[in-house]
């Protein structure tokens, strides 16, 4: 099978197609024939070397996947062949081995793709969804009818979480750096949108709830946004830091007469039974067709290199997708 195969750290020149031999599911495992995969932003902080997660080298890229069931291993008795499935982890272990024609994954990491959905969407469900979920629900606790502030909406979590949080029946406020951006979002039924990069944006916000301040603010920048975060949220409010790319000095005292919370998320740290509930969820989502991913971009495989360019540039418009074979 072609798979892009990383023989050292480095850019994104050092993702390259070979040809390699064709893996085989063992006792409770399925073999996929992988249609499209995902690309995330984690997937160029891996490819770099300098991450916390440091795979053994060679490896397969990649922790986003969907496809069709090829074959099935001894034991595995609800998948069968032909199935539409989107995947959540693969053998390999974690965020690796979906940059491939072909990847065996345990039982339980392959889930149902219903047939609206495209190869494509399904590739984009895992990471931007349970991350989203995870975010939303198992740290903020968000409820129903509370404001939350997505800030980063235009981006694969971002995306999920408007959605996850508009199904919830939460008054959603988005942010995006670019105008096609910021209609996308609403027209995820978004209720309010916001420029990112507009000076005094924050104002704003607190107008549009009148001067209380949002319950939870998901953000995708932390380095940036975080000090600006404490004060817009209200009392009690929740900021949950799901993207940092460097250091920002805060003023704690905006939380102390709040009580606000700022509380770090990874998708990882629930455990399995934290992922496997957020899948659960997502799950859910997808067959009653509340949750509908977007794609914003689309790479051949052999292309691996341009969309991770592309997934680290600004003027997000959703996932960026890897389509493997059409
Ligand atoms: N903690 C975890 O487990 C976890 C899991 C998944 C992702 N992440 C991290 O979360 C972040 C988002 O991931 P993603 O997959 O959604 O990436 P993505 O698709 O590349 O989206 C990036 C988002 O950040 C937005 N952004 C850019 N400048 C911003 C600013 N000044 N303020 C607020 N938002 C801004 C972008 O908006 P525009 O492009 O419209 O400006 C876009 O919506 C990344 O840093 C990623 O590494 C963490």
């Amino acid at each position: 099978m072609k798979a892009i195969v990383v023989r050292e750290f480095g850019g994104p020149e050092v993702l390259k197609p070979e040809q390699i031999p064709d893996p085989t599911p063992g006792k409770g495992q399925v073999l996929v024939r992988l249609y499209a995969a995902g690309v995330n932003p984690v997937d160029t902080y891996v490819l770099s070397g300098r991450y916390a997660f440091k795979p053994d080298l060679p490896y397969i890229p990649g922790m986003d996947g969907a496809g069709v069931i090829e074959s099935v291993g001894q034991g595995v008795v609800d998948l069968n062949p032909g199935d539409r499935v989107w995947l959540s982890q693969t053998v390999a272990g974690r965020l690796q081995g979906m940059y491939a024609e072909k990847a065996v994954c345990e039982a339980r990491h392959v889930h149902p793709l219903p047939d609206d959905l495209s190869f494509a969407q399904g590739a984009a469900v895992n990471v931007a969804y349970v991350t989203a979920y995870r975010a939303l629900f198992d740290r903020a606790g968000l409820k129903a009818g509370e404001t939350v502030l997505i800030h980063g909406a235009t981006g694969g979590v971002g995306l999920a979480a408007v959605q996850l949080a508009v199904a919830h029946g939460a008054i959603v406020l988005g942010t995006g750096g670019t105008e096609s951006g910021r209609s996308l979002v609403l027209n995820q039924k978004a209720a309010y949108v916001f420029d990112h990069h507009e000076s005094g944006y924050e104002k704003r916000i607190l107008d549009v709830t009148d001067g209380k301040g949002v319950d939870v603010v998901i953000e995708m920048l932390a380095n940036v946004n975080l000090d600006r975060d404490l004060g817009l949220v209200g009392r009690f409010g929740r900021v949950v830091v799901v993207g940092s790319r460097g250091r920002i000095e805060i003023d704690p005292r905006q939380s102390m007469a709040k009580e606000s919370v700022i509380t770090g998320l990874n998708y990882w740290s629930g455990g399995d039974e934290g992922v496997m509930r957020a899948i659960a969820g997502v799950t859910a989502g997808l067959k009653d067709g509340y949750l509908k991913p977007v794609v914003g971009s689309e790479f051949p495989l052999t292309e691996a290199s341009q969309a991770h360019q592309k997934v680290m540039q600004s003027g997000a418009l959703g996932k960026v997708v890897l389509v493997i074979q059409t």
